[in-house]
């Protein structure tokens, strides 16, 4: 028998009043490890309504107060690193190192989050700037929490993508509702536990499991959410924004981030980059790079750098901390295999790979991919890169910006000022200059544009996102 895991309201672990739980499947165990509670309507409004009264209090502490909480969630998060990347790495079927690096990582975020927030303050500005103003009024400008965040994170990064919302939305005031992705869970309810065990006062934080496509549209709409940090697939962001109330969003959804290779790059360097940042966890990775846009002059000989580098990719259980891993499920794989197939029944040619056990990929690289392929424009989440020859870097920066995405892109030259001129022109979020496309570290801003997202995280944005400005007018009469 596996664990049945708990939700978490009011400071309670609970089994859901609807007798519902999910089981949760490993992807590359493939079986049970454990189920999650199906949780009801009524459930979800306890939950909010209780975030709604705990949050005056909470807000009330000082910011080193709150952040005394948060620094006990992170010496309990390191207590627990071994189990937690355990079940990461069953879970979501990440390798056993990487699982361990997301909790350090996390660890990490949260302890800068609080030191950012403690070094935060308001400003005041007095009115004689204006015309016609004087010096009797003062503005003092301060930031107050929004009331309650809702969290929704994604399978990829099931401890850190979460804690990159729960910390900066705790550390400034508000309460959360959690919803962490089906898939990842458990991972949620182990993180969760290490914030109980750290003493976080009851009602400040909720974690509600269920499926998205049960809860989610319940919890999206409910009057008593003030704010929504989400980062997942574009479909469902796109839906999210639709049906949602009048409240301040942040998205972070897919990428197809290009890696632009100019004639005069370090090719070996750059293929280095490429493989590297193409194919790490199976390419399960927002900010993976999803296509190349080499110039012709240097193409054949970065793909054939390309291909030894693919073809040194080790693949299997993430037990044995192999780059290319099972995919999440069955269907994702249907997917990547789909783009595969089109691409090559278009007259792509397949460099290396093409192979697949179940939900297993084999690492592909398909070179002389056209625009008419959807290989081209649609984001496989798995460990397949187009190549697609330009003559020009105009070409180049054109096929990029024809993308709907924009979460960040690769430029790889020796010439800088032409780097700078071609940045200038992307759209993107961010733009690497000779590396690979990669969020960390992670108190630089992190935008998507286009359908790549709304909005921006990064430790300080994300501080600012779930905080507002609140304007306090001292009026000085005598
Ligand atoms: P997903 O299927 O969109 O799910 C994301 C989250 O949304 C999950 O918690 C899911 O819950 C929830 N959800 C589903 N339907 C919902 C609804 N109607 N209302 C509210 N919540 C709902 O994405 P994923 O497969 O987990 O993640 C992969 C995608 O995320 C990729 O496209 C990737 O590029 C993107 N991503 C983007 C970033 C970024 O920062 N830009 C980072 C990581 C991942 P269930 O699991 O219960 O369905
Ligand atoms: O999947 C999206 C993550 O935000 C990517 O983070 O670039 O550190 O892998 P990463």
């Amino acid at each position: 028998m596996t664990n049945i895991y708990q939700f978490y309201i009011n400071g309670e672990w609970r089994d859901s009043s609807s007798n519902e739980t999910v089981s949760i499947t490993s992807p590359y165990l493939r079986k049970e490890i454990g189920k999650v509670q199906a949780i009801s309507r009524d459930e979800v409004n306890e939950a909010i309504q209780a975030a709604k009264v705990s949050q005056k209090s909470w807000e009330r502490l000082t910011v080193r107060e709150r952040g005394e909480y948060l620094y006990k969630w992170t010496d309990e998060l390191l207590a627990m690193k071994e189990e937690i990347a355990q079940i990461i790495m069953e879970e979501v079927g990440k390798g056993y190192n990487d699982a361990v690096k997301e909790v350090v990582r996390t660890v990490d975020l949260i302890r800068y989050t609080i030191e950012d927030a403690v070094h935060t303050h308001g400003e005041s500005m007095t009115g004689e700037n204006f015309v016609g103003g004087s010096k009797s009024k003062i503005a003092i400008v301060n930031r107050v929490p929004l009331g309650v965040v809702l969290a929704i994170s994604p399978f990829n990064y099931p401890v850190n993508l979460a804690a990159a919302k729960i910390a900066p939305a705790l550390i400034t005031g508000n309460a959360v509702i959690f919803k962490p992705a089906t898939q990842g869970a458990i991972s949620g309810v182990k993180m969760i536990e290490a914030l109980h065990k750290a003493g976080l006062p009851k009602g400040v934080l909720h974690l509600v499991t269920g499926r998205g496509s049960v809860i989610g549209d319940y919890l999206v709409q409910h009057s008593g959410i003030d704010m929504i940090s989400f980062t997942g697939g574009t479909g469902t962001g796109m839906h999210i924004a639709e049906i949602s109330n009048l409240i301040p969003l942040v998205m972070e959804l897919g990428g197809k981030d290009p890696a632009l290779v100019r004639e005069d790059a370090d090719l070996v360097f750059t293929a280095e980059q490429i493989v590297a940042g193409a194919y790490s966890y199976s390419a399960q990775r927002c900010t993976a790079i999803k296509r190349v846009l080499v110039n012709e002059k240097v193409a054949d000989q970065l793909v054939s750098l390309l291909k030894t580098g693919v073809e040194s990719l080790s693949v299997g259980s993430p037990e044995d901390n192999n780059t290319i891993v099972p995919l999440i499920d069955d269907r994702s794989a249907d997917y990547v295999q789909e783009l595969i197939d089109d691409a090559l029944e278009k007259g792509a040619t397949l460099v290396v790979g093409n192979k697949r056990e179940s939900n297993l990929i084999y690492p592909t690289l398909l070179d002389h991919v056209t625009p008419d392929m959807r290989i081209a424009w649609e984001e496989p989440f798995g460990p397949v890169l187009p190549i697609i020859r330009v003559t020009s870097d105009e070409e180049a920066v054109t096929l990029s910006n024809e993308s709907e995405f924009g979460l960040q892109a690769s430029i790889f030259t020796k010439d800088i000022d032409k780097a700078f001129a071609l940045t200038a022109q992307i759209e993107a979020g961010s733009v690497q200059i000779n590396s690979r496309t990669e969020r960390g570290p992670d108190h630089f801003p992190f935008i998507g544009i286009k359908h790549s997202g709304m909005g921006a995280q990064g430790i300080r944005k994300s501080l600012e996102s779930m905080t507002r400005e609140k304007v306090t007018v001292l009026n000085i009469n005598n």
